[in-house]
């Protein structure tokens, strides 16, 4: 994975703006999951796997809370692992592997992690997949290590008025992106096919993205709740909420 990429740190704050313009309190998120981290390991040097990692916005925050932290960023699009590459400059590990693959297991640079962060991500994945994915990040957890997916999972007692507080995001964003204060998913993705360097990148990840985009499955927190407790996690609950995106934790 080449670790050289121009205005690196420029395509890593234009992703993390353009994400952003999804989900307004992204942060709060992250720190919520790094807050967790640093409760299994009082934030000495953890192990953290950046699940679905992109660029390792995750890694970049860990690293920044916790000096001597072992970031692993994984993920198949090539061109937000060469970010992520660059981004990291040596500071972690980069994996390029599929999660609809149980295969991706041997591809990490450790056995066992303290800590397994995911986030916007495992709605690409279908619903058998990602229950056995659960029973996956296990496997490379330490026993009292935590897994912690944030994603789009409304409250299943809010079924309209999640489609209404959804509605209501989207007009907002869709206001931003016209008046050019946010950058739409499809522009940056067009700024990154114009680049000299991202170029080929693009073209290698239109194979594995043919559509652009996978599927996507929202299924509530309950639901998530429901396949960490049958992928044997001892403790589960929602970690995080913020609207109809919630953070859920399952501890080894
Ligand atoms: C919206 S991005 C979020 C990236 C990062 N977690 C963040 O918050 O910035 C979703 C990520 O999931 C990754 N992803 C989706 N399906 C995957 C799979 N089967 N294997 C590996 N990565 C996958 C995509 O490549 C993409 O980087």
């Amino acid at each position: 994975m080449t670790a050289y990429l121009n205005n690196a740190d420029t395509w890593q704050e234009s992703w993390d703006r353009q994400q952003e313009g999804f989900l307004p309190d992204r942060e709060h998120r992250f720190d919520a999951m790094l807050t967790a981290v640093a409760a299994v390991t009082d934030g000495a040097a953890p192990k953290v796997l950046d699940l679905a990692g992109g660029t390792g916005s995750i890694s970049l925050r860990a690293l920044a809370r916790f000096p001597g932290a072992r970031v692993t960023v994984l993920d198949q699009d090539p061109v937000l692992l060469t970010i992520a590459a660059a981004s990291l400059d040596g500071r972690g590990d980069v994996v390029d592997a599929d999660l609809g693959d149980p295969g991706w297991r041997a591809k990490l640079p450790y056995e066992e992690f303290d800590a397994v962060l995911t986030a916007t991500a495992l709605h690409w994945l279908p619903a058998d997949r990602i229950g056995a994915l659960y029973a996956e990040v296990r496997d490379v957890l330490r026993p009292g290590g935590i897994f912690v997916n944030a994603d789009h999972m409304p409250d299943e007692g809010l079924t309209g008025f999640s489609a209404r507080l959804r509605d209501h995001a989207r007009a907002k964003r869709n206001a931003r992106y016209q008046t050019g204060a946010a950058t739409s998913w499809p522009e940056w993705w067009a700024r990154a096919a114009a680049d000299e360097q991202l170029a080929p990148k693009v073209v290698e990840r239109q194979r594995i993205y043919p559509g652009g985009h996978a599927q996507e499955w929202n299924p509530p927190a309950a639901w998530h709740l429901d396949a960490l407790r049958a992928a044997g996690f001892g403790e589960s609950g929602v970690l995080w909420r913020g609207g109809t995106d919630a953070a859920v934790i399952g501890v080894n």
